[in-house]
């Protein structure tokens, strides 16, 4: 029975400065609001996912430090199963700065903590998970990534990869994803198409079938999102909302997804319901105070005229 979920990945804390504009080479600018939250994209996943019900484990890597306390009790609160989450004595918990300018954002991470996972600790948090879904990211090291979704396929699991932040990896990778998830820039990266449409995400598409991947979601931001398998062909619409913070907001479609594929949701549901939770996660600051719950995520599609 498929119904919880393995996210190896990363845990920051995010530290977030809005200003009216990037400042230029040697310039220094005051900027207008400061935030501070817990972030990294595996941990938003994982938050988004569990927020919604879903049993949801996370393996990755905190400081000995207040910030990865905050991060530890944070991740509690949701309901996110902590039990493999490690705390380096030698290394700081990752961390993330945010620059915000009107709804675009820049973000430069440094990893910390996030690079002390081991193989070890990756086999032993799925040595009970046969069957279940795994979900990762590329912000924690590349050959632990491997080695999760090798441990993962092994154990029969559902694997499910965002590739982000982007980088070219070896086609081995490939051939150990059922769904990729992945934005315009991404796709640009591991495939040389930037998809404006349809027939671009197509043409990526077929790159990476060829590669051994079995389904890929393309995320376009206001465009909404494209769903690509074998046999099926789906064009989700974007939900328009007033936008506080983009933050997170790719996170928290993916962590939805993940709780409607342990649903085992119509794959349309499965993805009109994360890019509602998407929307919702851009109508409040920072990435994981904005997720939405169950009830929050039912009521905005209901509204919006989905799944009376
Ligand atoms: O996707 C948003 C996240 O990217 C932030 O929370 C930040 O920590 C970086 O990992």
């Amino acid at each position: 029975m498929k119904n919880s979920v393995y996210v190896l990945g990363s845990v920051n804390y995010d530290l977030m400065i809005c200003s009216k504009r990037m400042p230029v080479q040697g310039e220094t600018i005051s900027g207008y609001g400061y935030f501070e939250a817990i972030g990294g994209k595996g941990a938003n996943q994982a938050a988004a996912c569990a927020k919604l019900g879903c049993l949801t484990n996370l393996i990755g890597c905190v400081g000995a430090d207040y910030h990865g306390q905050c991060a530890l009790d944070g991740l509690n609160r949701v309901g996110i199963k902590t039990d493999h989450l490690r705390v380096s004595k030698s290394e700081n918990t990752g961390k993330a700065i945010i620059i915000k300018t009107g709804n675009d954002n820049r973000i430069i991470i440094n990893q910390g903590a996030n690079g002390c996972i081991s193989k070890q600790q990756i086999e032993e948090a799925l040595k009970n998970a046969e069957g279940e879904f795994f979900l990762t990211q590329f912000e924690t090291p590349l050959d632990l990534v491997y080695e999760g979704l090798k441990c993962a396929k092994k154990l029969n699991m559902t694997t499910v990869v965002n590739p982000a932040p982007a980088i070219a990896v070896d086609m081995k990778f490939y051939e150990l994803i059922d769904y990729l998830v992945l934005n315009q820039s991404e796709s640009e990266i591991l495939t040389g198409i930037f998809p404006n449409d349809q027939d671009d995400c197509e043409k990526a598409a077929k790159i990476l079938f060829d590669r051994g991947v079995k389904h890929v979601v393309f995320t376009l931001g206001s465009s909404g999102s494209i769903y690509i398998d074998g046999e099926t062909r789906l064009k989700i619409a974007p939900f328009h909302v007033k936008v506080a913070d983009t933050t997170g907001a790719g996170d928290t479609y993916i962590g939805t997804m993940l709780y409607g594929l342990t649903q085992n949701w119509p794959i349309e549901k499965v993805l009109t319901s994360a890019s509602a939770a998407g929307a919702l996660a851009c109508t409040k600051e920072g990435a994981q105070e904005a997720l939405p719950t169950y009830e929050e995520l039912v009521t905005f599609l209901k509204e919006g005229g989905y799944y009376e």
